[in-house]
């Protein structure tokens, strides 16, 4: 998030509760200053690290786009509605409901940080 104090700010829905953040906030962000979970694998809320969008990990659906997004690297609108946990027939494979656990699973066997080989 932003550090600046005189910050723009954007209010969106997420999991359908109403969420004010400062402006350049990414939906992830978001969801882990309110409590809500979305799994992160490639990126890390620290200081010095960078959100890439390269694992898929935390993907999320977002009302009126035709494909997940990942929130590590998708700064919130005003008026965004997001859903955190994709869900529906509408959404393509791999990044349906059930693939979503696989996913993770392959992300982590590929980390050498997890997984040594
Ligand atoms: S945490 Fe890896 S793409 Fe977002």
């Amino acid at each position: 998030m932003p550090d600046s104090l005189n910050l723009k700010t954007v209010t969106f829905s997420l999991d359908g509760k109403y969420v004010t953040v400062p402006e350049g906030t990414t939906i992830w962000e978001a969801a882990n200053a309110k409590g809500t979970l979305i799994p992160h694998l490639c990126h890390k809320p620290s200081t010095g690290y960078r959100a890439d969008g390269n694992c898929r990990a935390c993907m999320v659906e977002i009302e009126g786009e035709r494909v997940l997004a990942a929130s590590c690297i998708r700064d919130v609108t005003d008026g965004m509605v997001v859903i955190p946990q994709p869900s529906g027939p509408k959404n393509p494979a791999p990044s349906s409901p059930n693939c979503w656990p696989l996913i993770s699973l392959m992300s982590a066997m590929t980390n050498p940080l997890i997984s040594p080989r």
